[in-house]
């Protein structure tokens, strides 16, 4: 049902009239030092995108790539880290394989289910709808900025919880709301797959206020020093020339607006009424989302920045 062509978060099998398998496989190299947060973050990723399609995740198979050389506690460390994060997302851990490889690597194949008529799809934003997004941004600055040593203790445990949390209650929450598109924020960056978003068929202008998406702490020090993934370039000028920014954004906040996320929160278009009672319900969850925008009518551009 869905597959290459639209660029979503996880391909979709439609069963029957009831039933729709939704798989994803995401993996890679550690973005933190710890190998148990290395595991939970790479988990908490890759359940990801089963959420942004508006499934339950179920099963979950791991795929590993190891050197000879690294320490088998390490490994352990990084598979339970990898299992801890399943267990919270009620999705069984059915297997995995391992082969060797110099550089390691993590994470998982996931299977989730849904109604077929429940799926959420990323590129059909209606107009009039509300962009509201379900983590802050910036976890791409402050890694780099962990690399060189450059971020306190409650800077950096911030940005692993904020990596390892998972989208669930963001999704469980919108489970009953009217969502008209929705994806994770991951390497494109959230102008990445905004634009994402906004190129489909639907012909529409994402408008983002930059006053309003929120930002992890210390992450706009590290853009304003140039400290950032080279992917934040990359996203740029893959993305650049379909955002208008207007002239008061800063440069430092356009650049973390490309700023590659990992396991970044859910990017969500629902209609203005269904906000509020959404908020609520994520806040009753101990949960919070931030209104980042709105679809508008195309204007010419796929994303207009104020
Ligand atoms: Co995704
Ligand atoms: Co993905």
């Amino acid at each position: 049902m869905i597959g290459y062509e639209s660029d979503d978060d996880a391909c979709v099998y439609v069963v029957s009239k009831d039933i729709a398998i939704i798989q994803t496989v995401d993996f890679f190299p550690p973005v933190v030092d710890d190998p148990y947060d290395f595991g939970r973050i790479a988990a908490a990723n890759a359940i990801s995108d089963v959420y942004a399609m508006g499934a339950e995740p179920k099963t979950a198979l791991n795929l590993l790539c190891i050197s000879n050389c690294l320490d088998m506690g390490v490994v352990r460390k990084i598979l339970e880290g990898g299992a801890d994060k399943c267990m919270e997302a009620g999705v069984v851990v059915a297997g995995g394989h391992s082969i060797e490889d110099e550089e390691p690597k993590f994470g998982l194949s996931v299977m989730g289910l849904c109604h077929p008529d429940k799926i959420r799809r990323n590129n059909t934003p209606r107009i009039g709808d509300v962009l509201v997004l379900t983590k802050p941004i910036g976890t791409g600055a402050l890694s780099t900025g962990a690399k060189a040593d450059l971020l306190n203790k409650e800077t950096l445990s911030l940005m692993v919880e904020t990596m390892a949390k998972l989208n669930r209650n963001a999704f469980e929450a919108s489970i009953s709301l009217d969502v008209s598109a929705s994806t994770d924020v991951t390497g494109f960056g959230l102008l990445g797959h905004a634009k994402e978003m906004a190129g489909g068929k639907a012909s529409v202008t994402l408008e983002i206020d930059s006053r309003r998406v929120p930002l992890l702490p210390h992450a706009l020090d590290m853009a304003r020093d140039g400290i950032l993934p080279a992917g934040a370039y990359r996203n740029r000028s893959f993305v650049g020339n379909h955002v208008v920014f207007e002239e008061d954004v800063s440069l430092a906040m356009t650049d973390l607006m490309f700023d590659p996320q990992t396991s970044g929160g859910l990017l969500l278009a629902m209609r203005e009424q269904d906000v509020e009672p959404y908020l609520s319900a994520l806040h009753e969850r101990g949960d919070v989302a931030w209104i980042i925008g709105r679809v508008l009518p195309a204007e010419g551009t796929a994303i207009k920045v104020i």
